[in-house]
């Protein structure tokens, strides 16, 4: 298994250029501004080289409760699933944010993400109750905005 590296501002562009084809033809890139690369390196982190990036995640500690650490996009290379970089990428996060006093990990996603909801299922996060529930998913209802409903996922990151 790669070992991960610290993300770059030389990752944006080749992230960027990915993104949308990675989310299966959602425009994502908006999501992702050039600051995520340059502000939040010490808890963001990146598998190969720029000119041949395999998978990444962006994540950081709250700034307004710091036993909590936020998952904002994890991303892998299709040609790459199924082989463990999502699984190493959140648990290398889990050892770095742990080490930095965050008990907990957070991250939303969207109701009809069914791989992004199946892949956290997996990594041992609970689903939040929801204000509604599409397709027997419990949901934030317009949480990102009008008609935007997101699942929300929490899991404890240290022992009980
Ligand atoms: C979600 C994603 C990051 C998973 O990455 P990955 O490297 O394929 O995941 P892993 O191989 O580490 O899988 C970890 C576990 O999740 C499971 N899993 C991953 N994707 C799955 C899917 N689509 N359906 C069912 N289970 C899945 C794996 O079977 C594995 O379980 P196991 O460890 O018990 O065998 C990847 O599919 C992706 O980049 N998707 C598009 C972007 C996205 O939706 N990101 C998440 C929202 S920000």
């Amino acid at each position: 298994m790669p070992t991960p590296r610290p993300l770059s501002p030389s990752d944006y562009k080749p992230v960027i250029a990915r993104v949308d084809h990675w989310w299966g033809g959602r425009p994502m890139q908006a999501l992702l501004p050039r600051l995520f690369f340059e502000h939040f390196r010490r808890t963001s982190f990146a598998v190969g080289a720029s000119d041949a990036i395999e998978a990444f995640l962006i994540g950081f500690v709250s700034q307004t409760d710091s036993r909590i650490a936020y998952i904002h996009f994890v991303g892998v290379d299709p040609a790459r699933r199924g082989g463990g970089l999502g699984r190493m990428l959140y648990e290398h996060f889990f050892d770095v944010v742990r080490a930095l006093g965050c008990e907990e990990a957070h991250s939303i996603t969207s109701p009809a993400n069914s791989g992004s909801i199946a892949f956290h299922r997996k990594m041992g996060f609970e689903l939040e109750p929801g204000t509604g529930q599409v397709d027997g998913v419990p949901v934030q209802l317009h949480h990102a905005g009008p008609g935007q409903h997101r699942v929300r996922f929490r899991k404890m990151i240290v022992a009980a």
